[in-house]
């Protein structure tokens, strides 16, 4: 009886051919690579060339050939990270997992890889585990985020949490920064806006940990209430033209010093937001 490709990984045959790369993850994602058999029965099923399904899943670093581990670490090698002792943080992955670059370790928890460019060079050096982007990384913090991966990433601590890093940010109409040197939130200087909310104007005052909601303001303000948030220089609006991808209403965009842009969800309790680092995104 012939073993169809539907059944086995979700592949379509009719969108086959202009599918390659969606078929490759179809796969990957049952098994979490690209075993040799499943290429073979790809394409058997779909006359593709194994040269051309070879070339496809060697030339996306998303494909792997070989099995890899539950958590995927990727530590930044390139030129801003290795200048900044970047060499030193892959070592120490090396040893603490007790395996080389490009390996898995025995238990299947960890693969580790180096990458040459992750987007955030301002904020390197960077390693990205299983999505999730640290920044500034020394040796010492390799063994705190390994253990934070071991335990998941569904629940941030403000004071222990090492996913968080500074942002710097600017308006995004007159570019002066909005950093208030001032008045410290989470123990950084806070991201200084103006806010109005029906009948009420006054500051706003936001964390500038990437990952932290705390904010102070002027005046409360109810759960779910959507302010209108202003530049305290210019005085603009900041409201922008992309949507939360949590609540749907019209973010407001901020410049990240560095390069970037961040993207605030203006309803409160709302932690749609997005930072996007020179086009590598953190939600
Ligand atoms: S060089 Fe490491 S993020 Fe760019």
């Amino acid at each position: 009886m012939e073993t169809t490709l539907e059944s086995k990984v979700g592949i379509n045959k009719n969108t086959v051919r202009n599918g390659l790369i969606s078929n490759l993850e179809n796969i990957q994602a049952k098994y979490g690579y690209l075993p040799q058999k499943e290429l073979f029965d790809l394409s058997k099923a779909t006359n593709q060339s194994l040269t051309d399904i070879y070339g496809a899943a060697t030339f996306y670093k998303a494909f792997n050939l070989k099995p890899t581990g539950k958590h995927r670490i990727s530590s930044c090698l390139g030129t801003a990270c290795h200048v900044r002792n970047a060499p030193s943080i892959l070592e120490e992955f090396e040893n603490k997992l007790n395996i080389k670059v490009g390996n898995t370790t025995k238990d299947r928890e960890f693969s580790l890889e180096s990458v040459n460019c992750l987007g955030a060079c301002a904020l390197g050096p960077i390693a990205v585990i299983d999505g999730h982007y640290f920044s500034k990384v020394t040796k010492n913090k390799v063994s705190t985020i390994l253990d934070e991966a071991r335990k998941g990433f569904n629940h941030i601590e403000v004071t222990t949490d090492q996913r968080i890093f500074p942002v710097e940010l600017s308006c995004s109409r007159c570019n002066h920064s909005l950093m208030d040197m001032e008045h410290l939130i989470d123990e950084y200087p806070g991201i200084h806006v103006t806010v109005s909310y029906k009948d009420n104007h006054g500051w706003f005052l936001m964390s500038a940990l990437y990952g932290s909601y705390n904010v102070s303001s002027q005046f409360e303000l109810p759960p779910d209430a959507v302010v209108q948030i202003f530049c305290p220089h210019c005085h603009s609006s900041l409201i922008g033209a992309s949507e939360c991808p949590e609540c749907g209403i019209k973010m407001v965009p901020m410049i990240i010093r560095g390069g970037g842009i961040a993207q605030i969800c203006p309803r409160k309790g709302c932690k749609g937001h997005i930072l996007d680092i020179n086009g590598t995104f953190v939600y």
